[in-house]
């Protein structure tokens, strides 16, 4: 089968290393990659969002299966092009991207559908946002409605910042188009959990929990980031707690979609707070995380391929879906001055040991050498048999990876770690 996988992150090299694993897999194609994908793909430099050039290029090369992994271009509709041109995907419609494309969409739905979340108003006027403010319980929560990079969510712990946020966002246009809409909601409190699921519109299977670590400094401090590391399973959802997801968030939320005319396909990214009243929903994904992925895949025993395949076609409830007893860690080595400006075109040196524990993302290839070109630019993935012995191994690992001004957060699953031994 010949494959085309859209992306260029640590996500998409940990998914195109996974799929590699079947035996059926005659070639991948990358667009665009990366330079460390190139290692495993064939990358071919066409952007995640150029969706008339994706759509081409799969028809060109007779791609059998796509995986479209950004949101982007998920939200802008190439799975729906694909399949018009009868290229099966994984991923989900415009129509069901929009649970993450969205943010007043999502809440809306979990609204009318009773879903946990944190309650919620959304603005279209400035005025009457600010209006809203005076009274309004502090902290809170201000975000934009459309995609912002993970940037568009601001925790206001005084009025004045609230303020100041809903007047970037609205009369500023500091997220562009993004922020035209806001959501001010509840501040809530709680640890943190993601669950990727897989689901083919009718039954969910949630993958093995993780934890990221957004902010960029130790002991979560600092601006947020894409995600500088994350650990799997995470220790604050128990069995009880995923049960309870299962029933009141889960089931529900694909019901929904459903019952809205939006079945979703592909994975659907919860992303939890543990709350003293029980699990809410932060925020949907409609996508794999990063780099929650690279975790989460490195435990995955059942075959990816055919999972996805059976995600597209309906048959997810027959498909094991199966995950290692172990744990993972992974520890991104960032540009330093992530995630505000840095600088790039550095060369990248790893050790064989690294490199094969090594998921790239912010990197190009320039006469054979591989060299920085992003904020996140490394990740590198450990399994071992307790969490202690993981993120130990990560950080092992990570030391084989250099660079000029390569940081990363010391404390990667330390508090998954004090969780575990409370
Ligand atoms: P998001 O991009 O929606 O995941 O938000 C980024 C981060 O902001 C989340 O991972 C949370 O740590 C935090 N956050 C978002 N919404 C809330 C909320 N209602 N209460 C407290 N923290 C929040
Ligand atoms: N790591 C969070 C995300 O992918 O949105």
């Amino acid at each position: 089968m010949k494959l085309l996988v859209v992306g260029s992150g640590g996500r998409e090299h940990a998914i195109i290393k996974k799929l590699k694993e079947n035996k059926s897999v005659s070639a991948i194609y990358a667009l665009p990659g990366n330079g460390g994908i190139a290692a495993d793909a064939t990358c071919v430099p066409i952007g995640a969002t150029d969706i008339d050039k994706i759509v081409e290029f799969a028809v060109e090369n007779a791609i059998d299966y796509a995986v479209v992994a950004p949101d982007d271009p998920l939200v802008l509709g190439c799975v729906d092009r694909l399949n018009e041109k009868g290229i099966p995907c994984f991923g989900p419609d415009a129509k069901a991207a929009i649970i993450e494309g969205s943010k007043a969409f999502s809440k809306n739905l979990m609204k009318k559908y009773g879903i946990p979340t944190a309650s919620y108003e959304i603005f279209t006027e400035l005025s009457a946002a600010l209006e809203y403010l005076k009274t309004a319980p502090i902290p809170t929560v201000v975000k934009a409605d459309g995609l912002a990079l993970g940037k568009g969510v601001i925790i206001a712990q005084t009025r004045e910042e609230a303020i100041e946020a809903v007047t970037d966002m609205m009369a500023n246009a500091k997220f562009g188009k993004s922020g035209s809409t806001v959501v001010i909601e509840e501040f809530l409190t709680g640890p943190e959990v993601s669950v990727l699921a897989f689901t083919d519109g009718k039954v969910v299977r949630p993958m093995v929990s993780s934890m990221d670590h957004k902010r960029v400094g130790d002991h979560d401090t600092g601006l947020n980031t894409g995600g500088m590391g994350t650990i799997a399973p995470n220790p604050y959802y128990t069995e009880e707690i995923a049960a309870r997801c299962m029933e009141e968030i889960f089931l529900p939320t694909v019901a929904a979609m459903n019952a809205e005319g939006r079945t979703f396909k592909g994975c659907l990214y919860f992303g939890l707070m543990l709350t003293p009243n029980g699990p809410k929903v932060i925020e949907y994904n409609c996508r794999f995380g990063d780099p929650e992925t690279q975790v989460v895949l490195s435990l995955m025993e059942s075959d990816l391929l055919t999972v996805m395949r059976s995600c597209t076609n309906g048959t997810l409830a027959e498909t094991e879906v199966k995950f290692a007893d172990k744990h993972a860690c992974c520890v991104i080595l960032a540009s330093g001055g992530y995630p505000e400006s840095y600088p790039k075109g550095f060369e990248i040196t790893m050790t064989a040991e690294a490199a094969a524990h090594t998921y790239v993302a912010g990197a190009k290839l320039e006469n054979g050498k591989l060299l920085t070109s992003g904020g996140r630019v490394t990740g590198t993935t450990a399994v071992a048999d307790s969490l202690e012995k993981a993120v130990k191994e990560a950080y092992r690992l990570s030391d084989g990876v250099q660079f000029e001004g390569a940081y990363r957060r010391s404390d990667i699953g330390q508090r998954a770690l004090q969780a575990k031994t409370r």
